[in-house]
């Protein structure tokens, strides 16, 4: 546990920025974002004031699932750079007072990956140990009911003459994380990339590792929620076991050994409070996880406020909570929360910048992005290929509208970016960026007023009431005021220091969020 005397870590209150690396700057014309595009805007980071990247998968990976089916885990993607380029995107983000965090994805591995091409050759083969391979039943079916995030059977038969387990896609084996070998690959890995300059890592399905050794069927759900499982089973047996603790336990230490600490960020797909603060630990596992309970709640103050409080008090004390509304997978917050209102989006950026912790803004938000429709003749993501429109994973995935130019500032003008873009761009950087009445100009405020008035820290927090559609919360020497309703209301006392709706009023305005300072 740190001492009290130590300084807080860098990532304590600090705002980390989810860059989809595809879709954010595509410098080479080839319709895909990559590593020097986003050297070439790292200063529109810097000027929002952001603290830290987390870049979307990067390593060298057949793109089934678009880099979360690794086959390098010690080199860079060669559509997105090189390893040299992404030393430069580290020196020169540094500069600007940036840091950077990969993404690891340590619960699978690519099928391409030399690990399972050698697992697979045969059921003596040297890595055939690295993943979860079972007989069959009797009648020759899968080993147990696991379905894989897609709803299919998480086993696939191999001619090897067993079946290995995937909870993703097949072409995403699950490694075995009784394998003790699995162990000394990744202390490895996470050595590789923190002598390298990596600020941390962003850890992919965190909870996941281990699988039950025996392998036991999961139960039917109950009415724990879509996140206690899916497709009619409870997540039991196959994620969030507790020999997983200890990994990280042992990463710990390990970021722990190099100044300063490498951050390690859970993708702490878990239900409740309590099972998210067991991933802190004792300050002894993950220092982040973030909170999907949170970003699956509704827009709703009620909902909202009791699960910031439920979280502050699970947490072991001192610990900080992460809060996000959008990502690669769940879409965009100024669609899902706010059903594209831009009142609405103003007043949830409001919100994620002045919770107690550490907020994750995803790409675009800082300009209410919202989800683009795309037709299924263009998808890409082959988990979500055919799913309705709202469910597909690639509306959120879409380059970045950085201009009303052709190929919108992400790519050139006659190049067919690799998703589309919304047309025409309803909103962008270049068309916000002077506008003071901007989300994005209303974004870079919060943010500066974030640093100078709750410091970069865990701001001490305390819900003041929600009562009829308000929420009104003490976070450091500020109150926030929160409307969620579609009437006015009364302006709170104090001074204002900023509102999330543009101009003065002498009112609460409907889905205004509004920061004082009390007398
Ligand atoms: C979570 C990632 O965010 C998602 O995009 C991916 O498909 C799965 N993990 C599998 O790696």
């Amino acid at each position: 546990m740190p001492s009290e005397q130590a300084p807080p870590p860098w990532w304590h209150g600090a705002v980390l920025y989810q860059l989809y690396v595809r879709s954010w700057r595509d410098s080479d014309g080839d319709g895909y974002g990559d590593l020097r595009g986003i050297i070439e805007r790292l200063d529109h980071l810097a000027w929002l004031g952001v603290d830290a990247i987390w870049l979307s998968p990067t390593m060298p990976s057949p793109d089934e699932d678009w880099g979360y089916d690794v086959s390098d885990y010690l080199g860079v993607h060669p559509e997105l750079g090189t390893l040299a380029g992404l030393d430069e995107l580290i020196a020169q983000a540094g500069r600007r007072g940036l840091r950077v965090l990969l993404d690891l994805v340590p619960n699978h591995t690519s099928s391409a990956h030399p690990w399972f091409i050698d697992a697979a050759s045969g059921r003596d083969a040297a890595h055939r140990g690295y993943y979860v391979w079972a007989d069959g039943k009797p009648d020759g079916g899968p080993p147990n009911n696991w379905l894989d995030f897609t709803g299919r059977p998480a086993w696939q038969w191999h001619e090897s003459g067993q079946y290995y387990l995937h909870n993703f896609l097949p072409g995403q084996p699950d490694l075995n994380w009784w394998e003790p070998a699995v162990h000394d690959e990744f202390r490895r890995i996470l050595e590789f990339w923190f002598d390298r300059g990596v600020a941390g890592f962003r850890i992919d399905v965190a909870p996941g590792l281990y699988k039950d050794a025996e392998l036991r069927d999961n139960p039917p759900i109950g009415d724990g929620g879509p996140m206690d499982g899916a497709f009619g089973l409870r997540f039991v047996y196959n994620t969030n076991r507790p020999e997983t603790h200890g990994v990280y336990r042992a990463w710990r230490k390990i970021a722990e050994s190099y100044s300063p600490a490498r951050l390690l960020l859970g993708e702490t797909w878990v239900p409740d409070a309590e099972r998210l603060a067991a991933y802190y630990g004792n300050h002894d596992e993950l220092q982040l996880g973030f909170n999907f309970p949170f970003a699956f709640a509704s827009f709703d103050p009620d909902q909202l406020a009791r699960i910031v409080g439920w979280t502050l008090a699970a947490l072991p004390a001192g610990a900080c909570p992460v809060w996000m509304g959008s990502n690669h997978d769940l879409g965009r917050f100024p669609t899902r929360w706010c059903g594209g209102d831009e009142r609405k989006t103003r007043l949830a950026l409001l919100m994620l910048a002045t919770l107690p912790g550490t907020s994750v803004l995803y790409y675009g938000d800082e300009i209410g992005m919202t989800d683009v429709e795309v037709p299924v003749a263009l998808r890409r993501d082959n988990a979500t290929l055919d799913v309705a429109a709202g469910a597909d994973r690639d509306r959120a995935r879409t380059p970045m509208p950085w201009d009303g130019t052709p190929g919108g500032g992400f790519t050139g003008p006659d190049v067919e970016p690799w998703l589309p873009m919304a047309d025409p761009p309803a909103t962008t950087v270049a068309g916000q960026r002077d506008d003071p009445d901007s989300v994005l100009s209303l974004c870079r405020n919060l943010l500066a007023l974030r640093r100078t008035e709750l410091g970069g820290g865990l701001a001490p927090f305390e819900t003041l009431h929600v009562d009829d559609g308000r929420w009104s919360y003490r976070t450091g020497p500020l109150v926030v005021t929160a409307n969620f309703t579609g009437q006015p209301r009364e302006l709170p006392a104090g001074e204002v220091l900023l509102r999330s709706g543009a101009g003065p009023a002498d009112e609460l305005r409907p889905w205004e969020g509004i920061i004082t300072r009390p007398a």
